[in-house]
């Protein structure tokens, strides 16, 4: 007669809850905010203005008396702006390779600079985050955005910004206002960039909470003012 405890081992409810220990051993971390800090990010399609909102946003929080981090990604790191050569200026490279880039860059960033950056009670600003790589190589790469999400919650340990602002645009509207030389992602066709538009928006309604979305077309003061109004509102600013 096998005693209670082995009994218990081998029953369906003991194997179901060994496999699904094992399971969180491998899978994604839950999310998690900033410890300290504030964590910030800015999305939106190319030629949103994100960049103008950043550098406002800063001058606003400085004058506050925060310390603030204004960072970027691919490219906020010494070991990013390598990776951002090769993902953006180089030749093709495969969809899977430029997810796995993408979040490569990002995982050092958190590591080396978001973090320790919040840990001393900072506020990171970044243009772009992880929904970036869900909207481009998720939905408009068609790479699946479940798979790309759960590629980047792993390469971050789960740190999610307190809010992400979208800065909304149609396609056209970011084309136009792009001059110059287009990288790898910039001269994707509108059918690409309108995907890239249709799932930020599809990622700020399931979470109010933590997005804003503002309207890209209006004046760059006026957008700056809707934004500090919101971020006002965040625990830990000072006001
Ligand atoms: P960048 O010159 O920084 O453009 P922008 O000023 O519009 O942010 O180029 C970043 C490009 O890389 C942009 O086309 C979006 C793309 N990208 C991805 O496809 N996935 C990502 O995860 C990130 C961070 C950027």
């Amino acid at each position: 007669m096998p005693t209670r405890t082995a009994r218990q081992a081998s029953s369906p409810e003991a194997l179901l809850w060994a496999a699904c220990h094992r399971l969180r051993r491998v899978n994604p971390p839950e999310p998690s905010s900033s410890p300290l800090g504030l964590f910030i990010a800015l999305e939106g399609g190319d030629g949103s203005g994100k960049s103008t909102q950043g550098r406002l946003l800063c001058a606003w929080l400085e004058g506050l008396g925060h310390t603030v981090v204004v960072t970027r990604e691919p490219g906020g790191t010494e070991f990013g702006r390598t990776v951002r050569q090769l993902v953006l200026h180089g030749g093709h490279v495969a969809p899977r390779a430029e997810a796995l880039l993408f979040s490569a860059d990002r995982a050092h960033h958190v590591e080396t600079l978001i973090r320790p950056a919040l840990g001393r009670g900072e506020v990171v600003i970044t243009d772009r985050y992880m929904d970036s790589s869900i909207a481009y190589q998720g939905a408009a790469r068609d790479l699946g955005i479940d798979e790309v999400r759960e590629l980047n919650m792993w390469a971050t340990g789960g740190l999610l910004p307190a809010l992400t602002v979208l800065i909304d645009l149609p396609a056209e509207v970011g084309r136009a206002r792009r001059r110059g030389v287009h990288d790898r992602l910039e001269s994707e066709a509108n059918t690409f960039h309108s995907a890239v538009r249709e799932h930020f928006l599809t990622l700020a309604r399931a979470d109010p909470d933590r997005y804003l979305v503002v309207d890209g077309e209006l004046p760059a003061e006026q957008i700056g003012q809707l934004v500090r109004d919101r971020v006002s509102t965040l625990p830990g600013v000072m006001l």
